[in-house]
């Protein structure tokens, strides 16, 4: 049950359309995996830079796989969801060591790796393999509802949605879906639709009803969750703390100033207590210097930070792997989150 009217209007389109963008038009399956797990949740503009970066460093997958975690986290710094970069890095060294060094065009051997699951497993087997497996991501399910007619994102309707696409991916596959993200990117937009320009208009029930805007209907997003946070500013000798988070989990592997989850921002006792059992400092805690808020995808944290005074008579000058001194020149040696370089920005804004 293949679609040869729809196939074919789109490898047209994109042959006269397409982005020229640095994952393009290169045979090389880890260069197109690598762009998939950048731009899965993040927009193309933002990755272009990073993937650039990432190739001129890492130009195979065997020199990922024998990196360091800490200097691929640094290549990644900014660009969210570090899981993504972890799990690729893990997913490498499985490849070097399970499967000599070649990714699996086998989707089921593909999808066992760590963060392969269904878009990332079915864009790589189609643009990197020729192997037709749908992939759908936020763009191309728009359109999909769209095409269709369908407004609510029942498992049904994702079904039918799969479905579908599945009947126009038989020839080139990898380039109908970059298509379709080409479309969903210019055409096929959340609020907008320039129907005159789409090739599926021929046959889309959205643009035959008149109203594609309608499809699929978006479910009000709910507002994000606060997490209050107590940081620190804890200086010695022109150094500033800074501490590693756990390798799993939120954030894991990057560098902050000392940090915790709070109920109330004003109660510092726990944050004294963590800062003395964790790392042995005595603080007093005083002056707020200010506060950031930074959204992340499930919740938002506030973080209050403070100026610390150490009041150890010895302090540990010894650095270990999760805790080190630093000065502030050192900062661009590491990789800190995002919400962390909003407190630089802090700090550097008041003088502090
Ligand atoms: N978004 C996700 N994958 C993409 C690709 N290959 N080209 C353009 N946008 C994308």
């Amino acid at each position: 049950m293949y679609n040869t009217d729809i196939n074919s209007e789109l490898l047209s389109w994109y042959g006269k359309n397409k982005r020229n963008l640095p994952w393009r038009d290169i045979d090389d399956p880890y260069k197109t995996w690598l762009s998939e797990v950048m731009l899965q949740q993040t927009q193309v503009n933002t990755v272009i830079p990073y993937y650039n970066k990432w190739i001129a460093k890492y130009p195979t997958l065997s020199s990922v796989a024998e990196s360091q975690i800490d200097d691929l986290l640094k290549l990644w710094e900014g660009l969210g969801y570090y899981s993504r970069c972890r799990n690729f890095f893990k997913a490498c060294q499985i490849i070097m060591n399970e499967y000599e060094g070649n990714i699996p065009s086998n989707i089921i051997e593909f999808k066992s790796l760590p963060g392969v699951g269904p878009y990332i497993a079915g864009a790589v087997m189609s643009i990197a393999f020729n192997n037709p497996q749908p992939a759908i991501d936020g763009n191309i399910n728009r359109i999909m509802f769209r095409y269709l007619g369908l407004k609510n994102q029942t498992k049904y309707n994702k079904i039918r949605v799969y479905s579908k696409l599945s009947t126009f991916i038989f020839l080139n596959p990898g380039d109908i879906i970059q298509a379709l993200m080409d479309i969903g990117s210019s055409i096929c937009k959340p609020n907008s639709a320039s129907c005159d320009q789409c090739p599926l208009s021929i046959s889309c029930k959205g643009f035959l009803n008149g109203s594609p805007l309608l499809y699929p209907i978006n479910k009000n997003k709910k507002s994000l969750p606060v997490k209050n946070i107590i940081a620190g500013l804890v200086q010695h000798n022109d150094k500033i703390f800074i501490t590693k988070r756990k390798d799993d989990g939120a954030l894991g592997g990057l560098w902050e100033l000392p940090m915790i989850l709070v109920k109330d921002c004003n109660d510092h006792s726990l944050f004294k207590t963590f800062l003395k059992d964790k790392y042995n400092l005595n603080l007093k805690i005083n002056n707020k210097i200010g506060k950031i808020i930074h959204s992340f995808s499930h919740y938002k944290m506030n973080i209050q930070i403070f100026n610390c005074e150490i009041i150890n008579t010895k302090i540990k000058k010894s650095s270990n792997n999760n805790s080190k001194w630093i000065s502030r020149k050192e900062i661009v040696n590491y990789a800190f989150h995002k919400a962390n370089h909003k407190l630089f920005d802090l700090l550097e804004k008041n003088n502090v």
